[in-house]
């Protein structure tokens, strides 16, 4: 949700500012925008992706060493120019980028305009540096300028801005959306996410809400609200720019899928930390898990597991949703949280208000993620930076911490034997390739995808069915395989393909049936299941054919032809799997 770079440097900044904002687009698309200062504030911008606005009016083409920028993903205000960051104050001294919401930004903006303010855009950002315009022509210094603008602001925000008239400085100032600094050689950088400075540095400072940060080419300064100076800890990345590249591949996303064999032996080898902190976990009798997208199918996943295997009562809520669940919570709960970024703001949400009663456990992929300085226990899951907005790798990285958990909880020796082979057995499915890319020919052009799975299987159906749309546009829709007839069955017919999940286990046979009477109906099968499995040739339209496993560990294997499918769906119809439209990689508004 909007990413915003800021650099102080000993040499031209805009061309590490554009390359900068370039490894954040994947936060949003809908925009793009630079400000440098000289002897004046220099500003570019247009509506668009990166590459487009580039080519088109040369961004890094702007003087100065001391430069902010912003990807914006609409929230208030259509993606015009006019609403793209950085905004300005009505003399063009100040400039500021924004990723957040101002919630009061309204009454803010009335009182302005009231004392003379222009205003240029529709966005709630545009009141910030109007609100630090007001206090500087009272007299204040910019510092003093800025804290006490963001005490009249209510919402997230974290914030880059510059002043014409402090031509050495940024001001950076983190609340409730994300934002690191980057300690270099060549200067000091502020961004939203690692990737963008690992170019340039990778010694970071990890900054928490309500800070100040002064950054100047040769120091950082870094102080609470009150103006506090606070001490902070440099960091050291040890993965570097090179894993956040493409690699040969045409897009980010088939890297990710082929690079989940390695995801899921690096994220095995935490097996040992997991086996540890589940020693602290005997005396919870309930289990809730809260996640959203993605991250909310794996936690269905867990939910299943921790049922089936272990026995604690276990349910899985929506982050958005949990306002509404959170009552019952108490001492004898455990809340896992399962997100990729760890900036998820409604993930952060729920997670603050479970901290009042309940322990917390946090499954995140992101090192030093607001998330992982909420929660009580940490797991990471050792994906790797995921730069496609679709989630592909880190699910299976997820899935592994949830199966290893589940396994260490309940002392399954035959299922962490089980999660041993899963490795090499995920190299198979990616061969599936060229037979995928046929059937992503044959259907690109449905309107509709049914996708039905049974039990463990069946979050791996929503998942797909997620894939499908959220890359292709095509609709999707998951559905337990035995439900199917009390309504959705109306549905089907010979334009609706359906996949259907069919591993070899105890639900085989029931889903198995279901698939019959869908292609009664007329409708084409696509079949996901055994090599062995001789039954299905009859029923078939299509069919991937996956290593010998039992329906509780294909999860671990079956999405992957899923996530083939909707990627060479996608390139069919001449669509960018990364950026898919409307969306964005960290979803950092309520
Ligand atoms: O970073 P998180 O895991 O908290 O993100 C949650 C969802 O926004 C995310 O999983 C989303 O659904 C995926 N990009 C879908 O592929």
């Amino acid at each position: 949700m909007c990413g915003i770079v800021g650099c102080v440097l000993n040499k031209k900044a805009a061309p590490t500012i554009i390359d900068s904002i370039k490894k954040l687009e994947y936060r949003g698309y809908d925009s793009i925008g630079i400000a440098t200062v000289t002897d004046t504030i220099n500003l570019k911008k247009g509506s668009g992706k990166i590459n487009e606005v580039d080519s088109e009016i040369n961004l890094k083409d702007i003087d100065g060493n001391i430069g902010i920028a912003h990807v914006r993903w609409a929230t208030h205000g259509n993606p015009t120019k006019e609403n793209a960051h950085p905004h300005c104050d009505c003399k063009n001294n100040i400039s500021v980028v924004h990723n957040g919401i101002i919630e009061n930004y309204k009454e803010l903006r009335q009182e302005l305009i009231k004392e003379g303010h222009i205003f240029k855009s529709d966005t709630d950002t545009e009141v910030i540096p109007h609100l630090i315009e007001k206090y500087m022509m009272e007299g204040q210094d910019f510092l003093t300028s800025v804290q006490t603008t963001i005490k009249r602001l209510v919402g997230s925000y974290a914030l880059a801005i510059i002043s014409k008239d402090n031509p050495h400085e940024i001001i950076g100032v983190r609340n409730e959306s994300p934002l690191i600094v980057g300690v270099g050689e060549n200067g000091n950088y502020l961004a939203s996410d690692v990737p963008a400075i690992l170019n340039e540095t990778n010694k970071v400072i990890y900054l928490e809400d309500k800070e100040i940060i002064i950054l100047k080419q040769d120091n950082v300064q870094i102080m609470d609200f009150d103006l506090n100076p606070i001490k902070k800890e440099i960091t050291t990345i040890t993965w570097n720019s090179e894993m956040a590249e493409k690699g040969g591949f045409e897009h980010f996303m088939l890297k990710e899928i082929y690079e989940e064999p390695q995801v899921i032996k690096d994220t095995l080898s935490e097996s040992k930390k997991i086996q540890e902190i589940v020693q602290k976990f005997k005396k919870f009798n309930r289990i809730c898990f809260v996640a959203c997208g993605t991250s909310y199918h794996a936690s269905l996943i867990g939910e299943y597991l921790i049922e089936s295997q272990i026995g604690i009562p276990t349910e899985v809520i929506l982050a958005s949703e949990f306002e509404y669940f959170n009552k019952t919570l108490d001492d004898h709960t455990l809340v896992i949280f399962i997100t990729q970024s760890g900036e998820t703001a409604d993930t952060i949400k729920a997670l603050k208000v479970a901290k009042e009663k309940s322990e917390t456990l946090a499954i995140v992929n992101v090192v030093g993620s607001s998330i992982t300085r909420e929660a009580d226990h940490v797991i990471y899951t050792r994906a790797g930076p995921e730069i496609s907005v679709a989630a592909t790798k880190t699910y299976l990285s997820q899935l592994i911490c949830i199966y290893l958990l589940v396994a260490h909880m309940g002392e399954n020796q035959e299922l962490l034997h089980k999660l041993d082979e899963i490795s090499d057995l995920s190299e198979e499915l990616l061969t599936h390739e060229e037979q995928i890319k046929e059937i992503a020919k044959k259907y690109k052009f449905a309107k509709d995808f049914f996708y039905i799975g049974r039990g463990f299987n069946y979050p791996t159906a929503l998942e797909g069915a997620l894939k499908l749309k959220e890359i292709t546009y095509i609709h999707g829709e998951g559905y337990p395989a035995g439900e199917l007839k009390h309504g959705p069955l109306a549905l089907i017919d010979d334009n609706i393909p359906v996949v259907g999940i069919l591993p070899p286990g105890p639900s085989y046979n029931k889903t198995y049936n279901n698939l019959q009477e869908i292609r009664a109906r007329g409708a084409d099968i696509i079949i996901l299941g055994a090599s062995n499995d001789t039954q299905i040739d009859d029923v078939e339209d299509k069919i991937l054919f996956n290593p010998i496993i039992d329906e509780i560990i294909a999860p671990l294997l079956y999405i992957i032809d899923l996530q083939l499918l909707s990627y060479y769906i996608s390139i069919e119809k001449n669509i960018d799997p990364d950026k898919p439209k409307n969306l964005a990689k960290s979803v950092t508004v309520e």
